[in-house]
C-alpha cells in the first residue's frame, strides 16, 4: 500500500475512504517546521499538505521519495511549485468549492467592520452597555456605496456579486490581465485608482512572490479617511505595520482581517485597535466546504496513484 501523509485531520468520510486506500498517517502535533516537510517527503510516496506547512525550495533538495502533494486549499503558496516540478512532485489545489464560503467571510468582514459589530459584541459581554443609544457606535452605511476588489479571481467575483446583487453597490477592480466579468464592474488602470475610489476595499488576489506587499504604504495612502480595508487572502499581500500605521493614525476608519502577515501571530498593536475585525482565518471553515475541500484533494492524490492527471494539478 502506498504511505499517505495527512498533515491536518480531515473529515471523517474523507479520512475512512483514504485509509481504505492508502497506508494512512495524520499528523496530529499542530505546526510542521521545514524539517518535518523535508522528513515527509523522504518517508511517504503521497502527502495532504495545508497551509502553513513550509514546503520550500531548500525542503526539496534532500532525499525524496514522494511524488504527489494534494494541497488541502486554494492557496499554495506556502509550496514552492517549480521546485516540487523540478523534484518530480506533482502539486494539486482545491479550487471553487470554497469560493462561496470565502466570499461570504469577506461579506461578514465587511459589514462586521462598517457596523462595529466587534465592539459592538464586546460592549454587550463586558456588562457596560447602557441601552439604546441614539448616536452610540454609529457605523459607516454600505448600501449603495463603492467596492474596491483588489485581484479578480473566482473569489473577487463572488464578492462583487454579493457586494453589487445584494447591497446595490457599484464594483470597480484592479486585475493584473484585463478581466471580463459577468457582475457589472469596472476595471481601473492601476491599483491606486481602485484603493482612491472604493468605499470598501477588498482584497482577493494569489498570495506568492508577485502579490507580497502589493498592498503598501503608498497604495493604502490613497485609501478615503472614510474607507475600510478587507483582507480575505493571504497575510504577505500587505504590508502590516504599514496598515497598523493607517489604521492607529486614523488615516483610514477599519479593517475586517481574515489573513495575517505571520500566522498564527498577530501583532500586539493590531490585536489592540477597536476599529479592526480580526478572524482566525476561517474563509474556507463550513462543514460543507471544508469536507469538499478534503475531497478534492484527496480525489487528485487517487487520480494520481492511479496514473491518471490530477484533474486539479498545478505544476
Ligand atoms: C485558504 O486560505 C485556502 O487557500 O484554501
Amino acid at each position: 500500500m502506498l504511505k499517505l501523509l495527512i498533515t491536518r485531520p480531515i473529515a471523517d468520510p474523507v479520512l475512512d475512504q483514504a485509509r481504505r486506500l492508502f497506508d494512512v498517517t495524520v499528523h496530529t502535533k499542530g505546526a510542521m517546521s521545514e524539517k518535518d516537510c523535508a522528513d515527509a517527503l523522504a518517508t511517504y510516496d503521497a502527502i495532504l499538505p495545508t497551509l502553513g506547512n513550509p514546503f520550500t525550495r531548500d525542503v526539496f533538495a534532500g532525499d525524496i521519495r514522494c511524488k504527489m502533494l494534494g494541497n488541502f486549499g486554494v492557496g499554495y503558496n506556502h509550496i514552492d511549485t517549480q521546485a516540487a516540478a523540478a523534484a518530480g512532485v506533482i502539486v494539486s489545489n482545491t479550487p471553487d468549492v470554497l469560493t462561496d464560503a470565502t466570499a461570504d467571510i469577506a461579506l461578514t468582514l465587511l459589514l462586521a467592520t462598517a457596523r462595529r459589530a466587534g465592539e459592538g459584541e464586546r460592549l454587550v459581554r463586558s456588562g457596560a452597555w447602557g441601552g439604546f443609544d441614539g448616536k452610540g457606535l454609529m457605523g459607516t452605511h454600505v448600501t449603495g456605496k463603492t467596492l474596491g476588489v483588489i485581484g479578480m479571481g473566482r473569489i473577487g467575483q463572488a464578492i462583487a456579486a454579493r457586494c453589487h446583487y445584494g447591497f446595490g453597490m457599484d464594483v470597480v477592480f484592479h486585475n493584473r490581465s484585463p478581466k471580463v466579468t459577468t457582475v457589472p464592474a469596472t476595471q481601473l488602470d492601476s491599483l491606486h485608482a481602485v484603493m482612491a475610489a472604493a468605499d470598501f476595499v477588498v482584497v482577493a488576489t494569489p498570495g506568492g512572490a508577485d502579490t507580497t506587499k502589493l498592498i503598501d504604504a503608498d497604495a493604502l495612502a490613497q485609501m478615503k479617511p472614510s474607507g475600510i480595508f478587507i483582507n480575505i487572502s493571504r497575510g504577505e499581500v500587505v504590508d502590516e505595520t504599514a496598515l497598523i500605521d493607517a489604521l492607529e493614525a486614523g488615516q483610514i476608519t477599519g479593517a475586517g482581517l481574515d489573513v495575517y502577515e505571520n500566522e498564527p501571530h498577530v501583532p500586539a498593536r493590531l490585536r489592540a485597535l477597536e476599529n479592526c475585525v480580526l478572524l482566525p482565518h476561517l474563509g474556507s471553515a463550513t462543514d460543507e466546504t471544508r469536507q469538499a475541500m478534503a475531497q478534492m484533494a484527496l480525489d487528485n492524490i487517487i487520480a494520481w496513484s492511479e496514473g491518471r492527471d490530477p484533474p486539479q494539478r498545478v505544476n
